[in-house]
């Protein structure tokens, strides 16, 4: 495993380090490279060259994942106060408590559109592009991704429908996420209809031996389970997606050897699917547990992991040094 530190965004992947998954044979193809840089996703796709995914998939954080504090505070009436109010009376300022919070739905869709500009500008001309979203955001990043990639380029609204956990006796249980699907360009784009996986039909009795046998192609409706609790695939990451997902999203969407990006990677999914699918894949995470989850999880790709450069600690002065 290279590990390489470095504030640098990452630069194309020509430069990375050939992961070996297995002993190269002559006629087997190249290795897949994974990468894997941590820090903020804005600053390191901007380094990366116009059209140099074929296939880029993210599952953005519910919010912005920043989290801010506000400190709340009271005036008291004080002759010596720190501010001025009504009639020049004097308050002081008291500090009553600093809340952690979330960033508000807003501020969420100011923090995706800069990067949904940069996954358009960093597609490939048959590139496909996935956002997968709470259902409760979904219609928002719809109207943003119209605006960004086009309507034309709309082509699938995919539910990932689930059933596991608690169920409301008040409302329908909420049991799906959304995923997106757009192409750069509707009228040229990667869909390898082969090697889609087949799905039991639900009432095989009405179809030939033969066809109930091979099982039929899934609909934009894909039942999959959530992520087993005990199951071996299970990294501890809390917002981990099933592997089965993006192995079916990698499969039909890109081509052995092709590049693929995921720039919200978190415990590197995306990164397993394509190791095992032979795909290049470059992985992004600010998160350094993320990293840390991922390093492990694809050691066996051998992957090339770009740290973000910390201050030295000789560079960090203590609170009372002198400049010299
Ligand atoms: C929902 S998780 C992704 C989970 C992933 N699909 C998986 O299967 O494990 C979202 C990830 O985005 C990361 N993230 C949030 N803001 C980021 C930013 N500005 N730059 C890079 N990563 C960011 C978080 O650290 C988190 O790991």
């Amino acid at each position: 495993m290279e590990v390489v530190a470095s504030a640098q965004p990452a630069g194309p992947v020509e430069e990375a380090t050939p992961a070996e998954v297995s002993a190269p044979t002559e006629e087997a193809a190249p290795a897949p490279r994974v990468e894997i840089f941590e820090g903020n996703n804005l600053e390191l796709l901007a380094a990366q060259p116009d059209g140099s995914f074929d296939l880029i998939y993210i599952d953005p954080p519910f919010n912005t994942g920043r989290r801010q504090s506000r400190t709340r505070t009271r005036m008291v009436g004080d002759a010596e106060g720190d501010r001025r109010g009504f009639g020049g009376k004097r308050y002081r300022t008291i500090k009553v408590g600093t809340r952690s919070f979330s960033d508000s739905f807003d501020d969420f869709l100011e923090f995706l559109e800069p990067r949904l500009v940069e996954a358009h500008r960093l597609l490939a001309p048959t590139g496909s592009f996935f956002l997968h979203i709470d259902y409760r955001e979904a219609h928002y990043c719809k109207v943003l991704l119209d605006d960004i990639f086009g309507r034309a380029s709309f082509m699938n609204e995919l539910i990932w429908a689930y059933d596991y956990g608690a169920r409301s006796k008040k409302r329908w249980s909420s049991k799906h996420d959304t995923i997106f699907w757009y192409a750069r360009d509707p009228k040229n784009y990667t869909f390898e209809f082969e090697a889609m996986d087949r799905i039991p039909y639900m009432a095989p009795g009405l179809v030939s031996a033969e066809k109930a046998a091979r099982g039929k192609t899934p609909t934009d409706v894909w039942w999959h389970t959530i992520v087993p609790t005990k199951g071996k695939e299970r990294t501890g990451y809390p917002t981990q997606k099933p592997l089965g997902i993006l192995e079916r999203i990698v499969k039909v969407h890109s081509r052995p050897g092709d590049r693929v990006l995921d720039f919200f990677a978190g415990s590197g999914t995306t990164g397993e699917a394509c190791a095992k699918l032979g795909r290049n894949c470059t992985l992004i995470d600010a998160n350094p547990e993320a990293i840390a989850v991922m390093r492990r999880r694809l050691e066996f790709a051998n992957p090339r992991i770009v740290e973000a450069e910390r201050p030295s600690e000789q560079a960090i002065a203590a609170p009372d040094d002198k400049p010299s």
